[in-house]
């Protein structure tokens, strides 16, 4: 048996595709589009490669995009009366500040700041608390759980009563897809397991899973007899294992040892080209729900 790869590249393409056709009707309707800045501190290599493609993105679609890059030693009083300008500025919908941040700033001070209305990353305790009560409460979605679950039901896997196990439990990824696929409703109605470093038999738990999703950080954990023959199995693993002599650039490596698993799961992401891309395209896609919000709210 090989498994079905769910490309995140592909899907990426078809979700793009939808928001640009929304820009272009909410351009006809309020004569403007939607408005996202990007701030980032410093200029950490990976953060900045990772700014690059979310200001790419935005552009390709046609928001009004701001990039506002800032020195490595802004003080935290500055950085947080940066925020509070954008929390004013009716251009702007989509507040994102790139982490990680440097070591004298507070990231949760950072973070608590932005509006809740503008916080498209769904970092904010009020939109995680919304995200957490379910249903017509939710607000913006965190975004790599967001395009897993997305993953997940463009792919056709059936969730509904399926047993799914996260095995992370991260503030950005593991917690807040273990909550999402237990909620009821569409794309979720799971029942989920969270497994971490102190679960006594990991193997035990995953072997037992209709969907793994695996967010652990460490290259290759995922044996292939620890996946149940036929499961959907979503690596949201990015390590940097070598460096392409060639290239120069970095040699990506998963969670799951791919080339084996394809040969029991039924669906899997491949890394690099699962998950990843999704991350960007769930940001675009919040930043367009938030400009709705904004331009047509009385
Ligand atoms: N750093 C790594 N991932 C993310 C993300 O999704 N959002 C922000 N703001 N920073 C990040």
């Amino acid at each position: 048996m090989s498994a079905e790869i769910i490309s995140g590249t592909q899907m990426r393409k078809e979700i793009l595709a939808e928001l640009e056709q929304e820009v272009v009707r909410m351009k006809e309707a309020h004569g403007k589009g939607p408005g996202l800045v990007t701030i980032l501190v410093g200029e950490n290599p990976a953060s900045m490669s990772y700014v690059t493609l979310k200001i790419k993105t935005a552009l390709s679609l046609g928001f009004h995009e701001v990039q506002d890059n800032q020195p490595d030693d802004i003080s935290e009083e500055d950085l947080l009366a940066l925020i509070e300008k954008y929390n004013k500025d009716p251009d702007i919908h989509g507040i994102l500040v790139q982490l990680p941040l440097p070591r004298h700033i507070n990231e949760d001070a950072v973070i608590n700041a932005i509006s809740p209305d503008k916080d498209v990353d769904g970092f904010h305790p009020v939109n995680l608390g919304k995200m957490v009560i379910g249903g017509d409460e939710v607000r913006y979605l965190p975004c790599t759980p967001a395009g897993i679950q997305e993953m997940i039901v463009r792919s056709g896997t059936e969730t509904s009563g399926a047993e799914v196990v996260v095995v992370g439990r991260s503030n950005i990824v593991g917690k807040p897809i273990s909550v999402m696929m237990g909620q009821k409703g569409p794309g979720a109605n799971s029942t989920v397991t969270m497994v971490h470093t102190r679960t006594q038999d990991l193997a035990a738990h995953c072997k037992r899973a209709d969907i793994l999703i695996v967010a652990a950080g460490v290259p290759g954990l995922v044996k292939p007899e620890w996946i149940k023959p036929g499961a959907t199995v979503i690596d949201v693993g990015v390590n940097r294992v070598g460096t392409n002599e060639e290239t120069g650039k970095a040699i990506l490596s998963g969670d799951v040892d791919y080339e084996e698993a394809c040969k029991v799961a039924g669906k899997i992401t491949p890394v690099p080209g699962g998950v990843g891309p999704m991350t960007i395209t769930m940001l675009m896609k919040n930043t367009v729900k938030s400009a709705w919000w904004h331009l047509e709210r009385k």
